[in-house]
């Protein structure tokens, strides 16, 4: 048999004294994609940052070809050959695609940074990639699958043998998925050895070979990804689970309106759109990427500048005018942007949660936070979504990615706004967490909260919706009952297929 080509020994790793990663080991070979699979809080990035010298073990050793190696920094693991595709995307927004890629290692010659030759080096790895994007444009200004072709770019430009991808397809749209499993599929026959961190479980069966799963920090299991099935992931990582089987609540009669947007316009972005929400009741929002779903919540949460339209929400039993900038107080708004919009990352997760309840938390006379109280929100917050944490008191920054999520959660659920706005409300949580999420979201339409969805996982939006709107381009095109067909939703998101509409 042959040989790996990684080899991680026997790696331990604790914080503030708890065991987050316990005597794992990890083999990984040529040619092979090992997926690395647990639920959010396992150790899975952890151990990565470990090979990736961004942390160090406690315990344990890395050999690569059979041969002990020293991973003391980031810069050490490059040399080495170690490529990282981050979880949370690392560019520079305001630098072009071609200094991105470059921007660890720039040619200079007498002080000036050879652009010419940036330029043509990232156009062949690009090429080699199997996509042409500009390599002048800013990166502020591409989709989220091309940010992460020039991540990968980036890491192949610096000649990276191991390539490590950390949730690479969450922000990713069908088409963009697409290309990327392609891209990997091409990066295996160029020999090189790739691990995989994904919550998309049906990703791992088409990509990769082998998969490893940690459950609390140790091992759980390694297979060969042909003696599984879903099921069987699931299992190893976090036990049965229970589904929800209840059924969505009938349209009911004589609704009433909790919000009514109508003629949100923006330049390029909004074309006059208008809708109602109920009371109870979840719609979805659903469209391709660049379909203005992100852009349609920003407008009505005041978070980017409108043309026109007004926003009505029910306030003392009756629609009344409220200035877009000023709906925070009555609307929830769960991002899928935790890092940019969402968290508090030097902030504890007590504060991180309690910070949309404050009003309800001062003492008395109004000037401090009732301080018991704030804890005791924050305790049975951490313990309904079952948010792992060392304590109330750890900063959010060190959460692991599906834990942020949950707290932000966390903290529109203490609030308790009739409205929630909810853009991909479970990107990056594990499979048992988004099954408790779901019955969240569930019960709090039967309690008579209303929910505006966006999800770009169909089967997600499709279990959870009373009704749908379909946007394309900017623009409403369609409304749709509950019970429409998957068919359906695809077709009127599709329509007319063009570049804005996929890109
Ligand atoms: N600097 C730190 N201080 C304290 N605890 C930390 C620190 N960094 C990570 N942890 C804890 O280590 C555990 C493992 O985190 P890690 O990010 O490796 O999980 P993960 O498997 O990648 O999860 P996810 O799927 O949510 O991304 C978490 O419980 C996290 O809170
Ligand atoms: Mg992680």
């Amino acid at each position: 048999m042959n040989q790996p080509y990684l080899e991680m020994d026997s790696i331990s790793k604790q914080f503030s004294g708890i065991y987050v990663l316990k005597n794992v080991s990890l083999k990984a070979f040529e040619g092979e994609a090992l997926a690395l699979l647990g639920a959010n809080g396992a150790g899975k990035s952890t151990l990565m940052n470990i090979l990736g010298g961004v942390l160090h073990p406690d315990e344990g050793r890395v050999l690569i070809k059979q041969k002990v190696t020293e991973i003391r920094s980031t810069i050490d693991a490059e040399k080495i050959g170690i490529g990282f595709i981050h979880q949370e995307l690392a560019l520079c927004p305001s630098m072009s695609v071609a200094e991105n890629i470059f921007i660890s290692r720039f040619p200079i010659k007498n002080g000036v940074i050879k652009k010419k030759f940036i330029e043509q080096k990232s156009n062949e790895v690009l090429k080699r990639l199997g996509c042409s994007i500009d390599v002048k444009k800013k990166i502020r200004d591409l989709s989220a699958g091309d940010k992460q072709l020039v991540e990968i770019a980036r890491v192949l430009i610096s000649n990276a043998h191991i390539l490590i991808f950390d949730e690479p397809t969450s922000s990713l749209a069908i088409n963009e998925k697409e290309r990327f499993f392609k891209i990997i599929s091409s990066l295996k026959r160029e020999n090189k050895v790739i691990i995989y961190i994904t919550h998309f479980l049906d990703e791992i069966f088409s990509i990769c070979d082998k998969v490893q799963v940690l459950r609390n920090g140790e091992t759980a299991g390694i297979v060969n990804v042909h003696d599984l099935n879903h099921h069987d992931i699931v299992t190893l990582m976090v036990g049965e689970i229970e589904t929800d089987t209840a059924q969505k609540a009938a349209p009911v009669q004589n609704r009433e309106k909790v919000l009514r947007v109508s003629d949100l316009k923006r330049l390029d972005v909004l074309n006059s759109m208008s809708f109602d929400l109920y009371k109870g009741e979840v719609l979805g929002l659903w469209g391709l990427m660049g379909s203005g779903r992100t852009e349609l919540i920003r407008a009505i949460r005041g978070l980017d500048e409108l043309d026109s339209g007004q926003i009505e929400i029910k306030i003392d039993k009756e629609l009344r005018p409220v200035a877009p900038d000023k709906t925070k107080k009555w609307i929830g708004l769960i991002t899928e942007n935790r890092r940019e919009d969402g968290l508090f990352l030097p902030l504890s997760v007590r504060e991180n949660i309690s910070v949309a309840s404050l009003p309800s938390l001062l003492t008395g006379n109004k000037f401090f936070v009732n301080t018991k109280k704030e804890e005791k929100l924050s305790k049975e917050l951490v313990r309904m979504l079952d948010i792992k944490v060392t304590g109330i008191q750890q900063s959010a920054g060190t959460l692991s990615g599906g834990n942020q999520q949950k707290m932000i959660l966390a903290r529109w659920l203490g609030k308790k706004p009739p409205i929630f706005i909810m853009d991909e409300p479970t990107r990056g949580v594990d499979v048992g967490a988004k099954n408790e999420i779901h019955k969240i979201i569930k019960n709090l339409a039967r309690k008579g909260f209303s929910i505006l969805l966006i999800s770009s996982e169909i089967e997600e939006i499709m279990e959870l919706s009373d009704r749908y709107l379909v946007l394309r381009r900017g623009s409403i095109v369609k409304e749709l009952p509950g019970n429409s067909s998957k068919n359906e939703l695809m077709l009127w998101a599709a329509k007319g297929k063009n570049k804005e509409a996929t890109g």
